[in-house]
């Protein structure tokens, strides 16, 4: 006779359906699941109704989804998921010494287009200009030649390139640069605005329905990786951006915040091949061999 599913013996009926699981690790991730998932109920005791809710809302997430928009990555985000997810990464790596490592986020959803050092990421010409220097280096100092740089970030209004695409063409705002015999890469862009996550979907829900803002401070992506190393999914943020205090997606380490200051000197505009005056920031990336 099989035994009636009570609140009592529910979680262990379930986590006992999971044991057959041929790989140790799924099954202990089914059970950890169930029993998680389980507390949650028992928790806040949903009605149906409000259960049907939380179904639509994720079946919502889940169709707002297609190949350059990723609500999915943005739901994780939002509810510090990502950030943590990354925050044990890198304590499990025992990557201290390296460069810190913060959120993938959804914007990543192109390849960037390869590019030579020195050249610019912006198509357009119509920010502030701004050249971004830096050396990729092991923890030891040692230079770190043919890493590869994958740089990503949004426009002066705070747009990525598949958000407007009538607007940028695609590849606008992303690179992708290997480093010289030193280990440096140099690349031309305009300073990134702060922006609001988007927020037309089931996640803007979220965040009107709990009255938080959707902003993130002004900040460029990176994927730095060399040989060897482990790679480090990271940004650098714009020193004296609103929301460095209040992200939307909990990303922001000091570590990571950069002055871009603002340069006079025609001269060196003239070597850049940018505009007088313009801003310069400095970011190196150190890597953990791995
Ligand atoms: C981003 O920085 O591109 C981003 C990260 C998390 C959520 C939304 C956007
Ligand atoms: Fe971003």
């Amino acid at each position: 006779m099989a035994t009636d599913f009570t609140e009592e013996t529910a979680t262990a009926a379930v986590v006992e359906s999971f044991e057959k699981t041929p790989d140790p690790r799924l099954r202990e991730i089914l059970g950890s699941l169930t029993r998680h998932l389980h507390d949650f109920v028992r928790d806040i005791e949903p009605t149906t109704q409000e259960w049907e809710q939380a179904i639509a809302f994720l079946t919502a997430t889940g169709q707002t989804c297609d190949a350059t928009r990723q609500e999915f990555i943005l739901l994780s985000d939002v509810l510090g998921v990502s950030m943590l997810v990354e925050t044990i990464a890198q304590r499990k790596a025992a990557r201290k010494a390296a460069t810190d490592s913060t959120v993938l986020g959804p914007f990543h959803v192109v390849d960037s287009p390869p590019r030579e050092l020195g050249d610019s990421i912006d198509l357009l010409g119509t920010g502030e200009p701004c050249v971004v220097t830096g050396r990729v280096v092991s923890v030891d100092g040692m230079p770190l030649p043919g890493a590869l740089v994958d740089v990503w970030q949004c426009n002066e209004d705070g747009f990525y390139d598949v958000q407007q695409p009538d607007l940028q063409p695609l590849g606008n705002g992303r690179g992708l640069f290997t480093t010289d015999a030193e280990g440096a890469f140099l690349f031309r862009t305009i300073v990134p605005s702060y922006y609001p996550i988007p927020t037309d979907g089931p996640v803007g829900d979220l965040l009107a329905a709990s009255e938080r803002h959707p902003y993130r401070p002004a900040h460029i992506h990176f994927i730095a990786g060399a040989e060897g190393h482990t790679p480090v999914t990271t940004h650098i943020f714009v020193a004296g951006s609103p929301y460095l205090e209040s992200d939307a997606v909990f990303a922001v380490k000091k570590s990571l915040v950069e002055e871009f200051s603002v340069v006079h000197d025609p001269a060196r505009a003239a070597a850049y091949g940018v505009a007088n005056p313009f801003r310069l920031a400095n970011f190196d990336i150190v890597l953990q061999s791995s």
